[in-house]
Order: structure tokens, then sequence, then C-alpha cells
């Protein structure tokens, strides 16, 4: 059974558009603990845009579950990472000018960079993640380069069309079983909401799914804690049968 990572970023990005101090991201991770998220996952970006360097130091201090640091592969977010000591450090593809993180990293044809990194950050005691499209060849060279975990790119499926979601679901369902196979660890997530969770929820293999936007924007409605209380009990919910093809008409 798969457990959730809360992307608190989204709170960040309503303090910041006002450039004040509420709503904190480090309280509401309180309550987002509260709710049941097995881990809290912050992406402190090179733009400063949502995450603040004051919100991890003082996440690192307060969460009582797990604080995963999304970061560009960068010497500066490595610098921090080694100060802060997060429980596991993620790192994903950067663009100043996207709206979110837009893609896996492309591996393959980084390797040696990224291995280096890696290899600074786990000797520090901090394993790392590599967020990538479930495609054989970036898998087979995370593995290669030392990552701990995956984390499957579920953007794609998120945003297909019904006609073409078992697809997309059915690569992620390959890539899982690919990584576990290369001995990787596989965490998902990235566009995941309330509708479309469930057949991901389903995977075999799937450890953690990392889910910020859905949440924070049901939270509005019902609150933190209950939001994530919702999610969980979606992600965890036992099931008869695989929900594969479910929204088929
Ligand atoms: N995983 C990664 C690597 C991400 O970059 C993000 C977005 O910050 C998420 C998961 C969460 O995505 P969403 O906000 O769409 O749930």
């Amino acid at each position: 059974m798969a457990s959730l990572g809360v992307n608190i970023d989204h709170i960040a990005n309503v303090r910041q558009a006002r450039q004040t101090v509420e709503p904190d991201p480090v309280t509401m991770a309180l309550l987002a603990e509260l709710g049941g998220a097995d881990g809290i996952t912050a992406h402190l970006r090179e733009d400063r845009r949502h995450i603040q360097d004051r919100d991890l130091r003082l996440l690192k201090e307060t969460v009582r579950s797990r604080l995963n640091l999304e970061m560009a592969a960068t010497p500066e977010m490595v610098q921090i990472a080694l100060e802060v000591s997060p429980d596991m450090v993620t790192l994903v593809p950067e663009k100043r000018e996207e709206i979110t993180t837009e893609g896996g990293l492309a591996i393959s044809s980084s390797k040696l960079h990224l291995k280096e990194i890696i290899q600074k950050l786990k000797s520090a005691g901090i394993p790392v993640s590599l967020f990538v499209d479930p495609i054989t060849e970036e898998l087979e060279a995370s593995s290669m380069i030392g990552a701990t975990w995956v984390e499957l790119h579920t953007g794609n499926y998120a945003e297909a069309k019904w006609s073409a979601q078992p697809l997309e679901l059915a690569k992620i369902q390959e890539g899982t079983a690919k990584a576990r196979s290369l001995g990787l660890r596989v965490n998902a997530g990235h566009g995941l909401t309330y509708q479309n969770v469930e057949p991901i929820a389903s995977i075999n293999g799937i450890e953690e799914l990392n889910i910020g936007h859905t949440i924070i924007a049901r939270s509005i409605a019902v609150g933190l804690k209950e939001a994530v209380r919702e999610m969980k009990n979606l992600i965890q919910r036992p099931r008869k049968e695989p929900l594969f093809g479910k929204q088929s008409y």
C-alpha cells in the first residue's frame, strides 16, 4: 500500500503572492501530518518563487514524518542539502520559465554529473531519488549511477484524455516493474488528483505518492488536515478488483 508525501510548495505560493508571512508552510506541514501525511515534500527553487531557505531550515526541525527536499542538481542546492540534511533528496529538472516541473530528468545524458551529486549526498547519509519518466533507458541509467529511488513522473497519465489514460497507466506499471527489477525503490507523482489517483495507488511496488496541488486546492474547502485524510483514504482503500479501465464507457 502506497504512503502519501504531501507537497507544501503551493502553500508557500499563496504567501509569496503577497510577500507576507501567511499562510506559513511550516505550520501547515504539521496539519498535513495530523491528517496522515507520511512525508512532507518541499521544492527549494533556484528563483525562490515559493519555498524559502527559512522554510526548509524550520521544516527540518519541525517535521516529524520525513522531509523530502526536491531540488535541481546544482552546486548551490547540493550545498544547502548538505547543511540542512533532509531525510531524502529528490532531484528534478528545473527551468525558470516553467509553471511547475515539466518532465523527468534526462539522466542518460548527464550520468557523470548526477552520479557525483548522488555520491556526495549519499556519503552524507542522504539517499537520493531521481524524478524520471517511466522509460527503460532512464531507469537503467538511474540504477547505474546509484540512485536509491526513482520517482516516476505521472504527469502524462494525469493529463491524458480518458481514451489514452490506460496506455499511460500501463507505462507507469511497466516502469515500476522495471525499476524494481533493477533494484530501485519506486515513488511516483505529479498531476495526481482525487479523481485519478486510485489506479496509480493500486500499482504494486510503488512505495509513496507525492501529491501537492490537488490537496492544497481541496484544503481551501475542507481544511488541510481533512484534505490529507481524504487523499490517504483514497490511496489506501482496500480494492477488490484492479481499477484499470474503470473510466471506459
Ligand atoms: N513530484 C515532483 C517531482 C514534483 O515536482 C511535483 C510538483 O511540485 C509533485 C510531485 C507534485 O505535483 P502536484 O502538485 O501536481 O501534485
